[in-house]
C-alpha cells in the first residue's frame, strides 16, 4: 500500500504538526519534552522509564504505518519520568528499505519535534565491526557515515552536522556508565545485511558499528532544532568480522537477553536528561 507520505503534494511538515496534534488530543499530554525511539532490544526500556499515562496504536495517528517487521512494537506511549517530563516513546519505526520514501522514514522524529520534544534518544540494534563487542556491547554512537545516498531534508537546506551526536548527552550517558565505548554508525539501506567486504569498507572509511536506520533520523532531528542521543545495542558482529552467517533471529535473541540490562542504561540515563 503506498504510504500517505509518498504524495509528493502534500507538506511532511503539517503532517507531522496534525500527528502531533492527534498525539495531544488522545494523550491528553500538551508538550512531552524528550522523545526516545526504541529499536531491537530496547523496548523494555519504556516500561522502567516512568508512569505510562497513554498509549496509543502508531496507526491511529497520521502519517504512520503497521510495523513491517516483528519485534519491530508499534505503539506510541506517553510516560511521566520521576522529574515530572513526559516522554514520547516511539515503537514504530519506519525503516528506509521498507521503500515508502524518507519522508515515511523521519516522520515520527518530526512528529516528536512537533510534540515539543528537545531531545530525541536514537536507538538501535547493530552489527559490531569491533571484536570486543561481542556479546550484546551497548555502544554510543559519536558519529555516522550515511550510505543510504538519501537525505531527509529537502531544497536548499544546508544543515550543520558537526557534533550531531551531542557530546553532552555522551558525557551524561558515561555519568551512569563510565565502561561506554563509543562509536561510529554507518547506515546501510539494507534489508540484506552487509558482505564482508561491505563491512571492511565501512571499516575502513571510519565505521565501528553497521546498520539500517538512525542516521537518517538523526539528520531529520538536528533540522528539527533536537539535541540528539544514539545507542546501539551490537546483536553481532558484522559480516565476516564474525564467522557465522547472520540472521534476524539471532538479532533478535540477542536483543532479548540484553534487554533487561540496557533498559534498566537507558532508564538511567534518560532519568539525568
Ligand atoms: N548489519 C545491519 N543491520 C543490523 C545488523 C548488521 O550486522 N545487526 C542488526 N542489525
Amino acid at each position: 500500500m503506498r504510504h500517505l507520505l509518498e504524495d509528493e503534494n502534500i507538506d511532511p511538515f503539517q503532517i507531522a504538526q496534525q500527528a502531533a496534534d492527534q498525539i495531544a488530543d488522545k494523550s491528553g499530554v500538551d508538550e512531552h519534552q524528550i522523545a526516545l525511539t526504541l529499536g531491537s532490544g530496547w523496548a523494555k526500556a519504556a516500561d522502567l522509564l516512568g508512569e505510562t499515562v497513554s498509549e496509543i496504536p502508531a496507526a491511529d495517528i497520521i502519517g504512520f504505518s503497521k510495523p513491517a517487521v516483528i519485534g519491530h512494537g508499534g505503539t506510541l506511549r506517553s510516560i511521566k519520568l520521576q522529574n515530572g517530563k513526559f516522554a514520547l516513546v516511539i515503537g514504530a519505526r519506519t525503516h528506509f528499505y521498507e521503500n515508502h520514501g524518507v519522508r515515511a522514514v523521519v516522520h515520527s522524529v518530526r512528529t516528536a519535534a512537533k510534540t515539543g520534544a528537545k531531545v530525541m534518544v536514537l536507538t538501535n540494534g547493530a552489527g559490531g565491526i569491533r571484536p570486543e563487542w561481542a556479546g550484546g556491547a551497548s555502544v554510543l554512537i559519536s558519529d555516522h557515515i550515511n550510505l543510504t545516498a538519501s537525505s531527509p531534508l529537502e531544497g536548499a537546506n544546508f544543515v550543520d552536522l558537526t557534533d550531531l551526536y551531542s557530546k553532552r548527552l555522551r558525557a551524561i550517558a558515561r555519568e551512569v556508565d563510565s565502561s561506554l565505548d563509543e562509536g561510529v554508525y554507518v547506515q546501510f539501506r539494507g534489508p540484506h545485511y552487509e558482505t564482508p567486504a561491505e563491512v571492511q569498507m565501512a571499516k575502513t572509511i571510519g565505521g565501528d558499528i553497521v546498520g539500517m536506520s538512525t542516521a537518517l533520523e538523526a539528520i531529520a532531528a538536528r533540522e528539527s532544532g533536537m539535541e540528539i542521543l544514539g545507542m546501539s545495542l551490537i546483536t553481532n558482529l558484522a559480516a565476516g568480522i564474525q564467522s557465522t552467517p547472520l540472521s534476524h533471529s539471532e538479532v533478535i535473541e540477542a536483543g532479548q537477553a540484553a534487554e533487561a540490562r540496557i533498559s534498566k542504561l537507558l532508564a538511567e540515563i534518560v532519568g539525568k536528561i
